[in-house]
């Protein structure tokens, strides 16, 4: 149960251009990262005894290049989101601004700096990595896989809450959402009212499944032991499926996806979805000649950073875009509404799901686990096959 390969970013020199676009070329450009001193190799325990729930306020720090603005804050609140992205300015701002940036000295000149992992978050990726901790990069059945590093996820997410208003009514949805990593994050810190991940590939479901379930019952656990600190989020919903089988990103505040690899077939798909839809946020790691200029996603940038990759020395640009106005016509709306809100019929049932609290979400996906990875009784056996094959 090592997290040695997560605690520390790989140091490089990434000094960040941003590459201006049609829409984004008059916006300012600035360089800035959330930030605490580094602690390398901060190690911590699940039994520690600080009593207190804010994610950020036990926390360990690790080491991530630098970010770029390209959008001044002021103008990237949304009108949804408004209070949301205050709220969680409020909050997050001592937490992470109380002290300058320190930047750590890398060879070759390059400089990096340091980024808190709330301890929840910690906890949740210590029980994936027991799971499924060496899976990753790109490796996984020949076929493009990959996801971030906790230090980088973790400045993702920092980057959307700060510039995106990312919190606890936020909904989130991954596209692919691999293991889950993204969702199980994001459902920690800062706890999104609904966090949703739809992946294609059925054994990287059941990979992400397995742990949501392990998840899910240490949470049960806690709930049982009456645990005040550290508690893991639930709220968390990974289905096997394909994202072309929905109209609509609505309910999702913020679409996320690790776009590496998607075919351009998908990006047009996906367009077309987003700018039907009301979701605010877009988040990927393709720039803005791709994404707006071929793709014609209807964004603009607002800011822009260097990611690391798990298991691989690979480096991604993360980008984050608002919602341009000028698809608030295009296109038809979607109608089905659930809680009162757009919702596409892909992700009623699992966002209801998320609502019903966690007996509620580990009912559904124990169910799941069950079915797909738990029973021996449906495990086909050679004189199952066999007989299987003569009657075919
Ligand atoms: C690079 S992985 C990213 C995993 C995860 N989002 C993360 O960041 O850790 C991209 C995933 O998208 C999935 N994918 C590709 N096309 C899809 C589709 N049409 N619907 C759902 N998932 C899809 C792939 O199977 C793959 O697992």
């Amino acid at each position: 149960m090592s997290l040695s390969h997560d605690e520390i970013e790989p140091n490089r020199n990434v000094s960040e251009v941003a590459t201006p676009t049609k829409r984004s070329k008059s916006l300012a450009s600035r360089a800035e990262a959330a930030s605490e001193p580094p602690a390398k190799g901060a190690k911590m325990s699940e039994q520690s005894n600080v009593s207190s729930f804010s994610p950020l306020a036990r926390s360990a720090n690790i080491v991530t290049p630098s970010t770029s603005v390209l959008t001044p804050k002021k103008n990237v609140e949304s009108t949804t989101n408004t209070t949301n992205a205050r709220n969680a300015r409020r909050s997050l701002t001592p937490a992470i601004k109380k002290e300058a940036p320190k930047e750590k000295k890398l060879p070759f000149g390059g400089t990096s700096k340091s980024i808190a992992i709330a301890n929840n978050v910690r906890r949740v990726y210590r029980i994936v990595n027991k799971h499924t901790g060496s899976i990753g990069g790109n490796s996984h059945g020949g076929a493009i896989y990959g996801e971030l590093t906790v230090g980088s996820m973790q400045k993702m997410t920092n980057l959307m809450i700060e510039h995106t208003g990312l919190g606890k009514e936020s909904r989130f949805i991954d596209v692919g959402c691999g293991l889950g990593k993204p969702n199980l994050h994001v459902a920690q810190m800062p706890g999104v009212e609904f966090s949703f991940g739809i992946e294609l590939c059925s054994t990287r479901w059941m990979l992400g499944i397995a742990n949501l379930h392990q998840i899910l019952q240490r949470a049960k656990m806690d709930e049982v032991e009456g645990r005040s600190t550290d508690l893991i989020g639930h709220r968390c919903v990974l289905e096997h499926g394909d994202i072309r089988e929905a109209n609509f990103f609505d309910p999702f505040t913020h679409v996320y996806m690790f776009d590496i690899g998607f075919p351009p077939l998908l990006f047009h798909v996906l367009s077309d979805m987003f700018n039907k839809s009301s979701s605010e946020f877009l988040i990927c790691y393709h720039g803005p000649k791709l994404m707006i200029d071929t793709y014609e996603f209807d964004v603009e940038l607002i800011v822009q950073t260097p990611t690391s990759m798990h298991g691989s020395s690979e480096v991604h640009t993360g980008y984050i875009y608002k919602r341009a106005q000028k698809s608030k016509i295009a296109g038809s709306r979607c109608k089905t509404k659930t809680f009162g809100v757009p919702c596409d019929p892909l992700f009623a049932a699992a966002w209801k799901t998320c609502k019903s609290g966690l007996d509620g979400v580990l009912k559904h996906v124990a169910q799941h686990v069950d079915e797909h990875i738990g029973s021996t009784e449906k495990r086909i056996t050679r004189s199952a096959a066999k007989k299987a094959h003569t009657k075919a």
